[in-house]
């Protein structure tokens, strides 16, 4: 059995891919046990009707996938690893930067990988889950005793036809998606609009340039490899023009009134540079913000 945890559009995509009777939902502490049925819209076919199982006290998950917002990745794995043994295998699939690593730091001795994914998913309605876009996923180890469990971790994550690849070294991965979200995120949230956009709006224009200069001298003091500005600029444009018409997860949370994950990505990024006494006067601004939209 491959456990969820995180019921949202990603662990719904993920649930609904993999053979039927394999995956179930960890069940949220005081939630109904029941199973949770929904309708799901592949990228391309017809629509079809899923039901998948709560995970039963008895039983042992051989993975587990974290598919649940950055932000409540901590308390959702301190609630569920008490029932999951020690040596399963936990790969988490947050967007930006931070939250992996807090969850490597809490529980250094399990086996912990993290995922970073181009596969395009929503939820429209609560019982609806849409396959948007066919991307990869890419998955590595983060604590030592998950290097010798990657390839069986990709084996069994293949199973459900997207395509997975592993990993050495997970973090340019996970760096590559932060500059994505960092260069579109914040500014569909701010301008209320789809990815495409924010391209020909003045607040884009305007501090798009500033933006990529922070975050190539913070990779560079990250020890990431120093990509030149203007290549992170083309970078973002890319995705924001091949995702024209998408509504970018921070702009969807806004409108659903739920919190945002600036916090662990342009919030990231501002945290970082603190550390590293880089100025990040953009990424500040973007962050407080967004913030200010949740209230
Ligand atoms: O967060 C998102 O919505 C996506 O990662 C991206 C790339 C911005 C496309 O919508």
């Amino acid at each position: 059995m491959i456990a969820i945890l995180g019921a949202g559009s990603l662990g719904r995509l993920w649930a609904a891919s993999l053979p039927p009777g394999r995956a179930a939902f960890v069940p949220r502490p005081g939630a109904s046990s029941d199973s949770i049925p929904y309708q799901f819209h592949p990228v391309s076919g017809e629509a079809f009707s899923v039901d998948i199982p709560q995970l039963g006290s008895d039983e042992t998950p051989e993975l587990l996938l974290v598919t649940t917002k950055a932000g409540d990745t901590l308390d959702a794995l301190h609630s569920a690893l008490p029932n999951i043994p020690a040596n399963t295998p936990v790969v988490l699939f947050q967007n930006g930067l931070g939250s992996q690593q807090q969850v490597a730091d809490t529980w250094p001795g399990r086996p912990i990988l993290a995922a970073s994914t181009t596969e395009g998913a929503n939820r429209p309605a609560p019982d609806v889950a849409v396959h948007a876009g066919k991307g990869a996923t890419w998955v590595g180890a983060l604590t030592r005793t998950a290097e010798s469990r990657l390839p069986s971790v990709v084996d069994q994550l293949s199973e459900s036809g997207l395509t997975v690849h592993a990993e050495t070294d997970i973090l340019p991965r996970l760096w590559q998606k932060l500059v994505i979200n960092a260069g579109i995120n914040p500014f569909t949230a701010l301008l209320d609009c789809p990815n495409g956009e924010i391209l020909e709006a003045p607040l884009f224009r305007q501090w798009i340039t500033p933006l990529c200069e922070e975050i190539a001298s913070l990779m560079a003091g990250a020890g990431q490899d120093r990509i030149p500005p203007d290549e992170l600029r083309g970078n973002i444009e890319t995705v924001a023009r091949s995702t024209a018409t998408n509504t970018s997860s921070m702009r969807a949370d806004i409108l659903a009134g739920r919190r945002t994950e600036i916090e662990y990505i342009n919030g990231y990024l501002v945290r970082l540079g603190d550390t590293l006494d880089i100025a990040t006067p953009v990424n500040r601004m973007l962050t407080e913000r967004v913030q200010l939209l949740n209230h």
